[in-house]
């Protein structure tokens, strides 16, 4: 992976919570801090940035375009606009461009940063911080170009590409959001366990092992979702107390509209 990086400058237009799990995944794969350039408008941000990193930081990301061969835009999209107008025609020629920007189509990104510019969009998630995110990359750029992107995403945990752009919106509200429909999952087993008169640290230790125990075996085992809860739930038992209240007050059909909510959303911010 590294391979397609090599001697490259890896350059990011924001430098906030996405762009630190994307550095720390960068760095745990062997890159070197010298070749990770931030811009970043908050001193307080670039300064901890380079405490905690040793990357070098800026608040001019014209010279953070100007100097890299990757650069990763990782803005919020409703700051796109503003961040990207400047740098028109301030790429190098063979540069890679990677937006994590929710909702913001090649065709929009191109506009600000010119026609001739080679984007790649991603849609990572927070578990990147660990190495344990996943990926979505869409591009019609060449094959060089998605090797790039590919090897810093990568640094992150899995990688799926993609070929049709319009699936952006699905996957950012399936896997870019996902993780926060776990944690308040968490938060309301915590909450619940504590109201049975668990006490709050060891509801809290229960919750945090159950989820990531039943995440594993989602992975690791080959079966359906639907089978491995079977599983869990005996005729009469307990779990089946328990799903029927959450099946009659209509989750499934929250969860269905809430993520329609998200892909939703993600299509706004790319039409404003
Ligand atoms: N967080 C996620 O789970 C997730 C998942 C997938 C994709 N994404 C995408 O990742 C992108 C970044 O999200 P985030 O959660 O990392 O946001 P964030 O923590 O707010 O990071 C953005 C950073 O960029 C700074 N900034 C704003 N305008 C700038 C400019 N013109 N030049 C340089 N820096 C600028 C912001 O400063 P201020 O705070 O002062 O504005 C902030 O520090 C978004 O487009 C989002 O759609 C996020």
């Amino acid at each position: 992976m590294k391979e397609a990086l090599h001697g490259c400058t890896i350059g990011f237009v924001g430098g906030g919570a996405m762009a630190e799990a994307i550095i720390a995944g960068l760095l745990r794969a062997g890159i070197a801090p010298e070749a990770i350039f931030v811009g970043e408008v908050r001193s307080e941000r670039r300064k901890a940035l380079e405490q905690s990193y040793r990357v070098r930081t800026t608040e001019d990301n014209a010279a953070v375009a100007a100097a890299s061969d990757v650069l990763l835009i990782a803005v919020k999209p409703q700051q796109i606009a503003k961040a990207l107008a400047p740098l028109f025609g301030v790429c190098k020629p063979d540069a890679t461009v990677v937006s994590v920007a929710a909702g913001i189509s090649t065709a929009k990104l191109r506009g600000w940063l010119g026609e001739k510019v080679a984007i790649v969009r991603a849609m990572p998630n927070t578990p990147a911080l660990i190495g344990e995110g996943i990926t979505a990359l869409y591009s019609d750029a060449d094959a060089g170009h998605r090797a790039r992107a590919e090897a810093v995403l990568g640094a992150c945990g899995e990688v799926v590409w993609i070929e049709d752009e319009e699936e952006m919106h699905a996957i950012t509200a399936i896997s870019g959001s996902g993780p926060a429909y776990l944690f308040l999952l968490a938060e309301l087993m915590m909450r619940a366990g504590e109201r049975l008169g668990l006490d709050a640290a060891l509801a809290d230790r229960l919750v945090r092992r159950t989820l990531l125990g039943a995440a594993r075996l989602l992975v690791v085992r080959d079966e359906a979702p639907s089978a491995l809860r079977a599983q869990v739930t005996s005729p009469g038992g307990t779990t089946e107390a328990a799903l029927g209240v959450l099946f009659d007050r209509g989750l499934p059909e929250a969860m269905r509209e809430a993520i329609a909510a998200a892909a939703a959303r993600s299509r706004e911010l790319g039409e404003r």
